[in-house]
C-alpha cells in the first residue's frame, strides 16, 4: 500500500472511530433519558431522608418522593417550615405515607452530632433513599477575598459536611440490608462548566460531591448501595433568585425529571432535558469564551449585589437608630 492510501484508510478509519462513538453516545442518552423505567424506590426501603428538605429542590423532590409511596424524613434548620412542609405532604397525600422530622442546623452543629441525632431519629425505620440536598451560596458573586471569615465557615459545613455527616451516619445500615440509594445533589458549575469565578467557594464545595459519589460509588457497589451525583443547571429557587425560562425550571419540574433517575449507579448526571442540552451545547463553546462570559457576568452581577445589600445594611441602621 502506498503513503496516500494509507493515509485514507487512517483518516476514514478515524472518522468512523469517531462518528460511532458520537452515535453510542446519543443512543444511549435517548434510552436514559426517554426510554429507561424509573426503578421501584420501595425496593431499597421504606424511608427516604431529604437533607435541606423546607424549600427549593429539597421541598420537591421530598413531594416527589411521598408520590412514590416513601414514607420521608425531613430534615431541616426551621421547625416552622418542617413542620409546613410535612403537612403539606400530608395533605396532598392523605395518609398514605409518614413523615418525620429532625431539625438540624448545619451551620452550627459538629460532625458527631450530626451523626448522633440522624441514627437516632433513624432508629428502628427501614432507610432506603438516602438524597444529600442542603446547600448554600453567597448571596451574590464576590471576589474570594471579600467573602467573610463566618460565611466561608458556614458554606464549609452546609456544603461539604452535611453530606459526609450524613452518609456516615446512614450508610452503615444500608450495608447490613446491602442495599440502598444515595444521591448527592451536585452543580453544573463545577462539573459542567469549565469555571465559576467569583463563586469559588461554593463551586469547590459542590466539587466535593462529585469525587465523594464516585468514590463510595464504587466502595460500595458490590454492598447492592447506588450511589448517583446529580448535577443541576440553574433551577428557579431562593438561592437563584431567578425566574422560570426554558433553561430555567421549577424546583417541581426539576424534580419530576431528577426522581426519574434515582437508583441508578451513574456518578455524574444531569437528570433534566433541557439542562442535559444546555450542557451539550456548552461542550462545543471553547472554555475561554465561557470562562470571558462568566467572568463578565458575575462582575455585573456582584455590582448590582453590593449596591442592594448596602441598601439594606443602610436602611436596617436607621430603623435601629431610630429604635434607640
Ligand atoms: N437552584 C439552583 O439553580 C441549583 C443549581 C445547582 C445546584 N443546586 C443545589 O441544589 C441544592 C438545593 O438548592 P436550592 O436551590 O433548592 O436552594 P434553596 O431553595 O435555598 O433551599 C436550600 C434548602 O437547604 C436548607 N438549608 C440551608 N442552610 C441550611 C442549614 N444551615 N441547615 C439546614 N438546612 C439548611 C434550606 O432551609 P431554609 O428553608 O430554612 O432556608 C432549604 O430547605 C443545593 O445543594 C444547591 O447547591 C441548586
Amino acid at each position: 500500500m502506498e503513503w496516500p492510501e494509507i493515509f485514507q484508510v487512517a483518516t476514514c478509519s478515524l472518522g468512523f472511530i469517531t462518528l460511532s462513538k458520537a452515535l453510542i453516545y446519543f443512543v444511549r442518552w435517548v434510552w436514559i433519558m426517554f426510554l429507561r423505567p424509573p426503578k421501584n424506590l420501595k425496593t431499597y426501603g421504606s424511608w427516604a431522608i431529604v437533607t435541606g428538605s423546607t424549600d427549593g429542590i429539597g421541598k420537591a423532590i421530598s413531594l416527589e418522593l411521598a408520590s412514590k409511596g416513601l414514607n420521608i424524613l425531613l430534615v431541616g434548620r426551621n421547625p416552622q417550615k418542617l413542620e409546613a412542609t410535612s403537612k403539606e405532604i400530608r395533605d396532598t397525600h392523605g395518609g398514605s405515607v409518614e413523615v418525620k422530622l429532625v431539625v438540624i442546623d448545619f451551620e452550627t452543629i459538629n460532625g458527631e452530632e450530626i451523626v448522633r441525632k440522624i441514627r437516632e431519629a433513624t432508629q428502628g425505620l427501614d432507610v432506603g433513599v438516602l438524597v444529600n440536598n442542603v446547600g448554600m451560596a453567597s448571596p451574590y458573586p464576590r471576589f474570594f477575598h471579600e467573602d467573610d471569615l463566618e460565611f466561608m465557615e458556614a458554606i464549609i459545613k452546609v456544603n461539604l459536611e452535611a453530606a459526609t455527616w450524613v452518609t456516615k451516619a446512614v450508610i452503615e445500615g444500608m450495608i447490613r440490608k446491602k442495599k440502598g440509594a444515595i444521591v448527592n445533589i451536585g452543580s453544573g458549575s463545577c462539573s459542567m462548566i469549565p469555571s465559576y469565578p467569583l463563586c469559588t467557594l461554593y463551586a469547590a464545595t459542590k466539587a466535593y460531591f462529585w469525587m465523594f459519589s464516585k468514590c463510595i460509588g464504587l466502595e460500595y457497589k458490590s454492598q447492592g448501595i447506588d450511589v448517583q451525583c446529580q448535577v443541576p443547571m440553574l433551577v428557579a429557587t431562593k438561592m437563584v433568585k431567578l425566574k422560570t425560562s426554558l433553561f430555567i425550571p421549577t424546583a417541581k419540574d426539576y424534580s419530576k425529571g431528577c426522581v426519574r433517575w434515582f437508583g441508578y449507579h451513574e456518578s455524574l448526571c444531569v437528570p433534566y432535558l433541557l439542562h442535559s442540552l444546555q450542557c451539550l451545547l456548552l461542550r462545543m463553546v471553547p472554555h475561554s469564551l465561557v470562562n470571558w462570559h462568566l467572568m463578565r457576568q458575575h462582575l455585573y452581577m456582584r455590582k448590582r449585589g453590593i449596591a442592594k445589600y448596602s441598601k439594606l445594611k443602610a436602611l436596617q441602621e436607621s430603623q435601629v437608630n431610630n429604635n434607640n
